[in-house]
């Protein structure tokens, strides 16, 4: 959508132009009220859409064989059943997020493609190596107790903004439409190339991972290792990941924490690393968890996890080199950020058969 100069003017038009001297208006308000989203069901809902489309084609499906539904796609009818999609059909969902990331501007900072981004990596985090379980197949977000975690707060506007999307294209699995938005909303905000590939199902109810496997902001380095380690991730690849936190705000209404990380929110870049190093961080007085506000405009926030990042040698070693290097950030970003999504798939595409989406112009 040539969405990284539009989202990046957007964005500092809305952070007031010149930084960091003069303070953004709307950064400093608490977040805006959302549309209320309207209500969509999950797994169960979709469901009964797909069988009411059974009713609907049953005098097409009858002649092709048991069980098998038809339904349309682009003009044309498709039998799920035996409907293999291709990279193009999947460039086409890529295609559709993008517009509506590119159309739908009235939402936060201008974008729901940060919340997107946060959907994928929390339908993924969970993932425990040693066990097998969690991580991106199964999407177990659509069913409490999982969609009622605390670290999963606000994530309902992601996937109910997906529910039209999937509704266009019922063959793709929510784990495969959540991941590939999620890497959809890196490169249309301006981000690196996220190669990506099909292969998770959807599971039910009993596969939702228990409580605590993702990270507590409010914890040490010790916190974030045990949990990224949990998931196979070494000490570069963790501060990598965390560079997404160029992305987006923190909602009062969600984690309880407030506010965004650079002035841009909705451009990815290595603005989180330039600022954790270049600014001076100090406690935010405030009547909220404890956090961090930059000195020069009080404006931007770190969370004591960002800050962590500071503190300990081998961390910094790597928010050092990515403060200094974009391009070097962008490449192990994007190769982080393929594993992350793949965490727990068992793929039958290889590794080297990825997709790399088109971008829109
Ligand atoms: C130590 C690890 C991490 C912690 C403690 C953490 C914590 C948080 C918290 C508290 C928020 C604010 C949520 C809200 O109030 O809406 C947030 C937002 C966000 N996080 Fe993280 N996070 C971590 C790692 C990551 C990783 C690995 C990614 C992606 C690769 C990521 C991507 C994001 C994005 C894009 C947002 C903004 C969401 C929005 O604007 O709605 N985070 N994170």
């Amino acid at each position: 959508m040539a969405s990284a100069a539009r989202s990046a003017s957007r964005a500092f038009l809305r952070s007031s132009s010149v930084r960091p001297a003069v303070r953004s208006s709307r950064f400093a308000l608490p977040a805006q009220a959302f549309r209320a989203s309207s209500r969509r069901g999950y797994a169960s809902e979709a469901g009964e859409a797909k069988s009411s489309n059974t009713f609907l084609w049953a005098g097409l499906a009858l002649g092709a064989g048991a069980g098998a539904y038809f339904y349309l796609n682009g003009g044309e009818s498709i039998n799920s059943k035996n409907f293999v999609p291709s990279k193009a059909d999947y460039q086409k969902v890529y295609d559709e997020v993008a517009r509506r990331l590119g159309e739908e501007t009235d939402y936060d900072d201008g974008s729901y493609g940060p919340v997107l981004v946060r959907l994928a990596w929390h339908a993924s985090g969970t993932y425990d190596k040693e066990t097998g379980t969690g991580g991106s197949n199964g999407a177990t977000m659509r069913f409490a107790p999982e969609s009622d975690h605390g670290a999963n707060a606000g994530l309902k506007h992601a996937r109910d903004w997906l529910e039209p999307i999937h509704a266009m294209y019922p063959w793709i699995t929510y784990a495969d439409l959540w991941t590939l938005a999620g890497a959809a909303a890196v490169q249309e905000l301006g981000g690196p190339a996220i190669p990506w590939r099909p292969g998770r199902e959807d599971k039910d109810v009993a596969a939702c991972t228990p409580d605590g496997r993702l990270p507590d902001a409010a914890k040490d380095q010790r916190h974030i290792r045990d949990v990224f380690y949990r998931m196979g991730f070494n000490d570069q690849e963790i501060v990598a990941l965390l560079g997404a936190h160029a992305l987006g705000r923190a909602h009062p209404d969600r984690s309880g924490f407030d506010g965004p990380w650079q002035f841009s929110p909705t451009s990815f870049n290595n603005e989180f690393f330039r600022l954790l190093v270049e600014e001076k961080w100090q406690n935010k007085k405030w009547n909220g968890p404890g956090q961090f506000t930059d000195k020069s405009t009080q404006t931007l926030m770190m969370l004591p996890t960002d800050i962590a990042l500071t503190k300990d040698k081998e961390f910094k070693k790597h928010v050092d080199r990515y403060a200094k290097d974009n391009d070097v950030f962008f490449k192990e970003f994007s190769d982080v950020y393929v594993k992350l999504l793949e965490l727990g798939v068992p793929f039958t595409v290889k590794p080297e058969d990825r997709y790399v989406f088109k971008a829109s112009e």
